[in-house]
């Protein structure tokens, strides 16, 4: 059965969940009926993603026929970087809930450290290059006090934030009255983040990890935006297959087991039912010692989902996921 992780608040958080990046409606209506019906409560979602209706649909019937009470689920969703700014804050996830027809969400995330900038009409201001623009004054402080009023309204359980550097979470614990539950960010055996995993961990923020089998998916993402990288595959790796074998499970279940061994929340993505089970099916077996030195031999800082789709890795390499998009 699926095990849960204790947020700072006591909320308790199921280790793994399904994430649903780059799925259309009609696949994540699917894969969210199949991940319902495989036993995952945990969903994470956002207004980027562009799929919060699609999934209150397939919540609505569920919670409608009885299948699964509200106070099983746990719902994840997000601020988008395109509206963070204090003012945003209340009208956007009020406009999330009303998409996932829901009365309140289980963990609200401030998406990005970073804002874009936008046009009045809502599209994304574009510099000469065509190339979308972060805004560099981004203030989290501000906009962590109308989070805040989210968790005394009851519209979010729990609040954290998402992609944040090591110095973004330490400016926001010096004026934060409600500590983040969790940092959401890429985590996987090719980008292991220690030294930001074990600064959370030890300021009692919980770790959730994106793209933990290394986004199988972002390859056609990155080439239908003009970008190609060369990225390793993950599930291919020899020394995760041969600890595969040992354990008599996939490359995927050795990928998750190592991160939910490490106290670390994991949100894989599929759409196909069969992959979805796979993914929930971590919690009967454990990688011994050795293993586990083996997968933290592997990290090579390599992080796949660097946000070059929309600041453009070689026209703007000083954009490259840094510290500078906050003051
Ligand atoms: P699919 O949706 O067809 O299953 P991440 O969560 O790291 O972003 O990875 C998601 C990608 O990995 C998707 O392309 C997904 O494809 C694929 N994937 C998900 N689960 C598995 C699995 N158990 N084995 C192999 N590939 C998987």
């Amino acid at each position: 059965s699926v095990e849960f992780k204790t947020l700072n608040n006591g909320e308790k958080m199921p280790f793994i969940g399904i994430g649903t990046w780059q799925a259309s409606d009609e696949e994540i209506e699917t894969a969210i009926d199949a991940a319902l019906e495989a036993g995952y409560r945990h969903i994470d979602t956002a207004p980027v993603y562009g799929n919060e209706q699609a999934i209150g649909r397939v919540l609505k019937r569920w919670l409608d026929a009885g299948k699964v009470k509200r106070e099983e689920l746990f719902i994840v969703t997000k601020l988008p970087p395109v509206a963070n700014g204090p003012s945003d804050v209340e009208p956007t996830i009020k406009k999330s809930l009303a998409d996932l027809q829901l009365s309140y969400v289980d963990l609200y995330l401030i998406h990005t450290p970073f804002s874009l900038y936008t046009n009045e009409d809502g599209s994304f201001k574009l510099d000469e290059e065509g190339l979308m623009t972060p805004d560099l004054r981004t203030n989290h402080a501000a906009t962590w006090v109308e989070m805040e009023k989210l968790v005394a309204e009851g519209l979010a359980k729990s609040i954290g934030i998402s992609n944040f550097d090591k110095e973004q979470v330490g400016r926001l614990l010096k004026t934060a009255k409600i500590r983040p539950a969790t940092n959401q960010i890429e985590h996987h055996v090719y980008l292991q983040q220690r030294e930001l995993v074990d600064f959370c961990n030890a300021e009692g923020i919980a770790i959730t990890a994106y793209s933990p089998l290394g986004s199988r998916g972002i390859a056609a993402f990155n080439a239908a935006a003009g970008l190609v990288r060369d990225l390793p595959d993950l599930i291919e790796i020899p020394v995760v297959k041969e600890i595969a074998a040992a354990h008599g499970k996939s490359p995927a279940q050795v990928l998750l087991r190592w991160i939910i061994d490490t106290g670390v929340i994991a949100i894989p993505k599929s759409t196909n039912a069969g992959r979805l089970r796979e993914n929930l099916n971590v919690f009967d077996f454990k990688l011994t010692d050795a293993e586990v030195a083996k997968l933290l031999a592997l990290d090579q800082d390599l992080r796949v989902c660097d946000f070059a789709f929309f600041h453009g890795v070689e026209r703007h390499p000083e954009f490259r996921f840094k510290n500078q998009y906050t003051k």
